[in-house]
């Protein structure tokens, strides 16, 4: 294990994290997490130098190779229903985005729902997966996993237009225990607060999409549209051709800047 991750006396957590399990490698700490959501406590974080699996949203994969990046998955069992799951990935949006603006100075944009870009690269992404109980619109738990790209590493060729590193745009060099203690901290901030809805300022003032032309990928189909706002709920208001006015609230659905 990297020492940069791997120094438990650096987190210097809120109490909420009662657990925080380090592994090599995994394929995939969210698929780590599952396996215990059901008879653990909320507040369970797994972080792993290295995933063989990492999932990104709709199937695609999360490059996640050892000593560059973050990797880690926090369980939440909230009393919220499934229509507050957009909400509580624009919470984790900020808290990353804060995070990163505090320590490394810089400020990178959000993509809806819950992906950061600085300078048109991708920099990190979340990937929330929630079950509900039996019969109802109430969460049972949710897996909350953020992937984010640290430190400059060489990048597989599919990558390079795409995706980069906090460091490759400023030169800073910061523990990975660092920054993940700054963004489960701020995190957990927004969380006990959540129906003060502050951060979704935040979220809007640094939205890559706001105002602008994209292209809508859903079902296998595809439309242009241009993005209004993002509304207290984290869904995304857009505006299309003819000009009907929609809005957009699933995660399952993929935009792309037009
Ligand atoms: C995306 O880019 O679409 C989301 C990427 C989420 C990656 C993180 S890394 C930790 C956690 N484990 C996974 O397999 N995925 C998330």
């Amino acid at each position: 294990m990297c020492k940069d991750l791997y120094h438990k006396d650096k987190f210097n957590l809120h109490p909420f994290y009662h657990t925080i399990e380090l592994l090599k490698e995994t394929s995939s700490t969210n698929d780590y997490l599952k396996q215990k959501a059901d008879c653990t406590q909320e507040g369970y974080v797994v972080i792993s130098e290295a995933q063989t699996k990492g999932k990104g949203r709709n199937g695609r994969v999360f490059h996640s190779p050892k000593h560059t990046g973050i990797y880690m998955s926090f369980l939440i069992k909230p009393s919220f229903t499934i229509y507050d799951t957009s909400k509580i990935s624009a919470c984790v949006s900020v808290a990353v985005y804060e995070a990163i603006k505090k320590l490394y100075h810089i400020d990178s944009k959000i993509k809806w729902i819950n992906d950061l870009y600085i300078e048109d690269k991708k920099i990190a992404g979340i990937l929330c997966e929630s079950t509900l109980k039996i019969n109802s619109s109430y969460l049972e738990y949710m897996i909350i996993g953020i992937g984010i790209n640290v430190h400059t590493y060489t990048m597989p060729n599919e990558l390079v237009s795409i995706a980069g590193s906090i460091e490759d745009f400023t030169n800073i060099k910061h523990l990975r225990s660092t920054l993940i203690t700054e963004i489960l901290n701020r995190f957990y901030f927004y969380y006990s607060n959540f129906n003060d809805s502050s951060f979704m300022n935040v979220y809007r003032m640094n939205s890559y999409v706001i105002g602008k032309q994209i292209k809508v990928i859903e079902n296998n189909s595809s439309y242009n549209a241009f993005v209004e706002t993002i509304d207290d709920s984290g869904f995304l208001h857009i505006l299309l051709e003819d000009n009907t006015k929609k809005i957009l609230t699933s995660a399952e659905i993929s935009i792309r800047i037009a």
